[in-house]
């Protein structure tokens, strides 16, 4: 019966995707929600009652218009995460860069159409720390009469990678921000929302994926955690990526995946072990910070084999058989996740952008500020935690967007005096960098681009308090990685290693710890776009910059007005 009812919706969902460029119309109801975890109730913010949120499927060319109304208590935006919005940079979503949060009460149609990309992306709030609970997958298939460029899965699965607290995660982060300490660990990590077997009362709601013995089957993870790095494995299978943050890739094997909060890697499984028996997903912390306390516990996924006449039904009689376990990378094992990101090229050679117009040099990481009266300050030494790029904290307005001040002219909310370097040039990776280069200087600072340049920015990791990996995403772009590398970059030297063959296009880089990352792209997108780290401690703290793209020539090369229900602060 169950069977029957999954092919006759199937077919339903099918009959209605036909036509290409497709409108697809969505109300997201923000609301709070009562989820038990970890043996206890919360009330947490969820779209439409769903934890994850519901997964958006659309094709290359499809238009999305989302409904957001906001029936939480929180001021909330959604942000569609590595979606390009050429020239609606009004519908990216980050809180006061792009638009005025959505207050308890009001709504606002998020309205943009995908234009060249498929593959896997995600979606999620992009206020205070709302993402924690408030996130779903954003498939795009390929255009209709268009296919995978490999072989064709039997089945495919989202698999959202998410982080768990036993508090409001909004509390913890305001909790951090008047202590000025880190914030606390989290209780859990989750696969579909639930943590697993390993964890306190969550064994009977543990994700279980169907699969049928001698199937190939598509597998898109998605890491919507919110400060840890996570390595994958899957028990008994290897896996075959073929994508990751919706771009192809040249297809390699693995037995590990190690996705930054922000990545999405999509692999093919084949199903060669021996049915009836169960095996473990599982996924852990990639902690490349030395001497930071995280969470080290293990959330786990059921890959259960089962009989091709039913294999939506996940109930099936239970097995004799305990499931087996993958082997994880140590949770310091830098080389396996370096080895991992190098693996990933793009499917054939690009034409790179050449030559570069804007050559941009950006140090990210931590630092500390000096305790000032009236504060408390939890950090090292009586310091308060804060982060920055070229020694700029990042400060996010408060009365209006950067979008909405640069649209208007308005003066006064944002300068375009972000630094195309660090005002001072210091040994980046030192193991005791002096206290002077630790404290940064508050600012909303933009970095201008010309329509249509060639812009190259060198991310210069730092050992400011603890050096760590960190997964810089960059809004409304593709970029290509032309190298990554360990230590201070060198541009004598470097630059001779970039590969101009065939570099991968992503949305999310880690840049590795004590490392740096040099990223490539056409500034063909004009708006004002967020760049961050993806680990939500680090953003709050102020590891962000914007870059305000001009608009270039006429109609097609500037961005469009606003939507008329835009937000007000
Ligand atoms: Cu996934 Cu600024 O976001």
């Amino acid at each position: 019966m169950q069977c029957l009812l999954f092919s006759i919706l199937l077919w339903l969902s099918l009959a209605f995707t036909c036509a290409s460029g497709e409108i697809h119309y969505h109300e997201f109801v923000i609301q709070a929600t009562p989820v038990k975890r970890l043996c206890e109730m919360h009330n947490i913010i969820t779209v439409n009652g769903l934890f994850p949120g519901p997964t958006l499927e659309v094709r290359n060319g499809d238009t999305l218009v989302i409904k957001a109304i906001n029936q939480a208590l929180y001021n909330v935006t959604l942000h569609w995460h590595g979606i390009r919005q050429l020239r609606t940079a009004w519908a990216d979503g980050p809180e006061f860069v792009t638009q005025c949060p959505i207050r308890p009460g009001e709504s606002y149609i998020y309205r943009f159409t995908i234009e060249g990309q498929e593959g896997t992306l995600w979606w999620h709030a992009h206020s205070m720390w709302l993402r924690a609970t408030v996130y779903g997958a954003l498939i795009i298939y390929p255009e209709e009469g268009s296919i995978y460029p490999f072989t064709m899965p039997k089945r495919e699965f989202p698999i959202l990678l998410g982080q768990w607290w036993n508090r409001d995660p909004n509390d913890v982060l305001r909790q951090a921000m008047i202590t000025g300490a880190a914030p606390n660990i989290s209780d859990a990590f989750t696969i579909n929302g639930q943590p697993g077997d390993l964890y306190d009362c969550s064994s009977q709601e543990t994700t279980v994926i169907p699969v049928v013995y001698g199937e190939t089957n598509l597998f898109r993870f998605i890491n919507a955690a919110m400060n840890n790095e996570l390595f994958i494995a899957i028990a008994g299978h290897l896996m075959t990526v073929v994508a990751a943050d919706a771009a192809y890739t040249k297809p390699f094997t693995t037995p590990v995946l190690m996705l930054g909060p922000g990545q999405t890697t999509d692999v093919l499984v084949t199903t060669t072990q021996a049915p009836g028996r169960r095996y473990y997903i599982a996924a852990q912390a990639y902690a490349s910070a030395q001497g930071v306390p995280f969470d080290n516990t293990t959330t786990t996924a059921i890959l259960q084999y089962v009989s091709a006449a039913c294999p939506t039904a996940t109930r099936t009689s239970p097995s004799v058989f305990p499931p087996l376990f993958p082997a994880l990378p140590a949770f310091n094992d830098t080389q396996t996740a370096a080895a991992f990101s190098a693996g990933i090229r793009s499917p054939s050679p690009v034409d790179v952008p050449d030559p570069v117009d804007e050559h941009l040099f950006f140090t990210v990481g931590l630092g500390l500020f000096n305790c000032q009266p009236n504060q408390l300050c939890g950090g090292p030494n009586g310091t308060r935690f804060t982060a920055s790029m070229n020694n700029v904290s990042f400060v996010l307005p408060q009365t209006v967007s950067i979008l909405q001040a640069s649209y208007l002219g308005a003066e006064g909310v944002f300068t375009d005096d972000f630094p195309p370097g660090p005002p001072i040039q210091f040994d980046y990776t030192a193991s005791n960098i002096s206290q002077d280069l630790q404290q940064p200087v508050p600012g909303t600072k933009v970095y201008k681009l010309k329509y249509g340049s060639v812009v190259q920015v060198v991310l210069q990791g730092t050992n400011i308090v603890a050096g760590e990996e960190h997964p810089m995403h960059v809004h409304g772009y593709q970029f290509y990685v032309l190298a990554t590398g360990f230590g201070n970059y060198n541009p004598a030297t470097d630059p001779a290693g970039f590969n101009m063959v065939d570099p991968p296009q992503r949305n999310t880089v880690g840049v590795p710890v004590n490392g740096w990352a040099v990223i490539r792209f056409v500034a063909d997108n004009p708006g004002v776009w967020l760049v961050h780290c993806h680990l939500d401690v680090h953003i709050v703290w102020g590891l962000a910059m914007a870059f305000l793209v001009e608009n270039g020539v006429g109609e097609l090369q500037a961005v469009e007005p606003p939507p008329i229900d835009l937000p007000l602060c």
